[in-house]
């Protein structure tokens, strides 16, 4: 099932999400539906307050990163209950964008690598390190995990460029091509 993934200014997005416990309700339904969502938008990757859950849950597919790195293909993976435990020092630029906040792109530094912690979707452990596209882009979906969005991280003139952009989507004044959930204030 195709979710509304929840616009930049929805408060369920600057909230840090809580691990969830093994007895979850239909996470495999939860894990699908999000892939769904995930790839009807043309997303890599999917973190679940973006679907108004505060879950510790991401989702990712990079397999359109093959052509630049031919280890992504098929790196289609779900990360329950993740937690990175040590960013590597050197940091790389590259521009991101993000399906909560459509139409904008910026440049946004990040830890080459890094190790992380996390369930899989039969529930079981793993310890792991990554690097290039894929430590870039479970970083942006672990930021939202944290209630971190990729333009926290642009500089202070960059972000005032985008500023009225941003009013916009929080006003809910944005074309989508998918399904998207506007926060309207009270
Ligand atoms: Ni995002």
């Amino acid at each position: 099932m195709i979710l509304p993934i929840y616009l930049y200014g929805h408060p369920v997005l600057r909230k840090v999400t809580k691990d969830i416990s093994s007895d979850y309700p239909d996470l495999k339904i939860l894990l699908d539906n999000m892939f769904e969502t995930m790839y009807n938008a043309d997303g890599v990757g999917l973190a679940a307050p973006q679907i108004g859950l505060e879950d510790r849950i991401l989702v990712v597919d990079l397999s359109p990163y093959e052509e630049y790195d031919p280890s992504c293909a098929g790196f289609k993976k779900a990360f329950i209950n993740a937690h990175i435990i040590e960013r590597g020092e050197e940091e790389e630029i590259m521009e991101e964008g993000c399906l909560s906040i459509p139409h904008i792109h910026e440049k946004v530094p990040r830890s080459n690598r890094i190790r992380i912690q996390y369930l899989d979707e039969n529930l079981q452990p793993h310890d792991e390190v990554y690097e290039g596209y894929k430590a870039r882009v479970i970083q942006h979906e672990y930021d939202h995990l944290e209630g971190i969005m990729f333009v926290d991280h642009i500089s202070g003139i960059r972000k005032q460029l985008i500023r009225a952009k941003l009013n916009k989507i929080m006003s809910g004044n944005v074309n989508c091509s998918y399904k998207i959930k506007r926060h309207v204030k009270k």
